[in-house]
């Protein structure tokens, strides 16, 4: 499996990524995939490229973000991974550095550890030395995934739904964590 970046080159791909997961139902998480539907391909592509680099973000706490697609080696889009530049308040208390989803048929298989990893690679070679990942609390294979690539838990927060996030760090060049509530970087 690999991080691509978004291309033209995979419309088809991503339109059975984005069709199986609408299918379902389920809210489309990283949630960016519906703020930018893939209706006009290429201007998805082109306002994907703009968020890179800061331009035309539509909402107001979120900062520059790259979005990458993890595929097999048959180019199936296993995954969708959103990385925030920086963290906002809103984002260090509630959403983190990294967003990422697995697509439904393909879940269970122990590929969330794998697309996890590569998105932490990505973020420490956009100079993120200190990633922080966000899961809800019921959200259990999320949680056990963010455990199992060695994240260290800070402390939790409850958002105005009352649903409560639970905050792991992972810091590159080793886990020693110097002091355990994290305080955001300006
Ligand atoms: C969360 C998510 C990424 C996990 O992906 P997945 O492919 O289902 O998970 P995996 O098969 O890789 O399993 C990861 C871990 O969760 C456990 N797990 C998987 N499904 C589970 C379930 N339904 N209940 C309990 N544990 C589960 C696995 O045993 C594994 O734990 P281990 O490492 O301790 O053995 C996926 O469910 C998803 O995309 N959900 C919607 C979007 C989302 O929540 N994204 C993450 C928040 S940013």
């Amino acid at each position: 499996m690999l991080l691509v970046k978004p291309t033209i080159n995979l419309r088809k791909e991503y339109m059975d990524y984005y069709n199986e997961w609408k299918n379902t139902g389920e809210a489309s998480i990283p949630w960016l995939v519906e703020t930018v539907p893939p209706h006009d391909f290429e201007y998805m592509i082109k306002t994907l490229n703009e968020f890179e680099n800061g331009l035309h973000i539509p909402i107001k706490w979120l900062p520059s973000n790259s979005t990458y697609w993890a595929v097999d080696e048959s180019n199936k889009i296993i995954s969708v991974v959103n990385i925030r530049h920086k963290l906002t308040q809103k984002l260090f208390d509630f959403g983190g550095h990294i967003g990422y989803g697995i697509c439904p048929s393909q879940r269970g298989k122990g590929l969330s550890k794998e697309v996890f990893n590569l998105s932490l690679k990505k973020a420490n070679d956009l100079g993120i030395d200190e990633v922080l990942a966000v899961c809800h609390d019921n959200n259990i294979a999320s949680r056990r995934t963010l455990i199992s690539c060695g994240g260290l838990e800070d402390s939790y927060r409850i958002d105005e739904n009352k649903n409560v996030l639970r905050r792991f760090w992972f810091i590159k060049g080793g886990n020693e964590f110097d002091s355990f509530e994290r305080q955001i970087q300006s």
